[in-house]
């Protein structure tokens, strides 16, 4: 693909980002979208030869999608979950082959439908959390950790200084991941598992 192109894509991506935000600044969360650094970060916890399919929740214009699917994962093994019609369109157009589900991450049984009973290599999450009451955050994480084999991730960015839920020491445990300056705005990374 040309330079020009894809400046013209990024662009694009950018202005869909910025009127999902004027929008619904709450439920988007940032300000720009996902650097590609960051979104190379997030799916280097992917592990493509377990054979299970990946979770992503909250891909707006879908630059971690795309980071997910270029460590090897089919798109039909992709299931990404996006509240915004508009980013569900945007990203239906760009990945033609991944499952975007359009619906609640809160309400995953009801979004997965017929997939809801399925394992999840991993989750990788960048829905907002921090607006919401801790409970609500841990209900979630719960949720997730139940989708995916003990020991595997589930990542979460956030825009905080410290991981929105805490560890559950007979629950999960929690790692800092890493922090990421080269985002708008720095972001940190933490993975939730389950103790082997
Ligand atoms: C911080 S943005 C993600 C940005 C994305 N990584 C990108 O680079 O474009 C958060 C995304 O999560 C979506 N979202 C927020 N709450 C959600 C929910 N409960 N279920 C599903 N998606 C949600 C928003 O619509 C938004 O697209």
């Amino acid at each position: 693909m040309s330079m020009r192109k894809r400046v013209g894509l990024k662009f694009r991506d950018e202005i869909a980002f910025l009127k999902g935000w004027k929008r619904d600044r709450t439920s988007v969360g940032a300000i720009a979208p996902t650097s590609t650094v960051t979104a190379r970060k997030m799916a280097s916890v992917v592990h493509p030869g377990s054979g299970l399919p990946v979770l992503e929740l909250g891909p707006g214009t879908g630059v971690i999608t795309k980071a997910i699917l270029a460590r090897g994962i089919a798109p039909q093994d992709l299931t990404s979950i996006e509240y915004s019609p508009e980013f569900c369109q945007h990203l239906r157009s760009l990945f033609p082959q991944v499952d975007i589900r359009c619906g609640d991450a809160f309400a995953l049984d009801l979004t997965l439908g017929e997939k809801r009973a399925a394992k999840f290599d991993c989750v990788i999450s960048a829905i907002p959390l921090l607006h919401l009451p801790v409970d609500r955050r841990l209900a979630l994480v719960l949720d997730l950790l139940e989708r995916v084999p003990v020991g595997r991730p589930v990542l979460q960015i956030t825009y905080g200084l410290l991981s929105p839920v805490v560890a559950l020491p007979a629950g999960y445990e929690v790692r800092h991941l890493a922090f990421m300056v080269r985002n708008i705005p720095p972001a940190q990374l933490w993975i939730y598992r389950k103790i082997p």
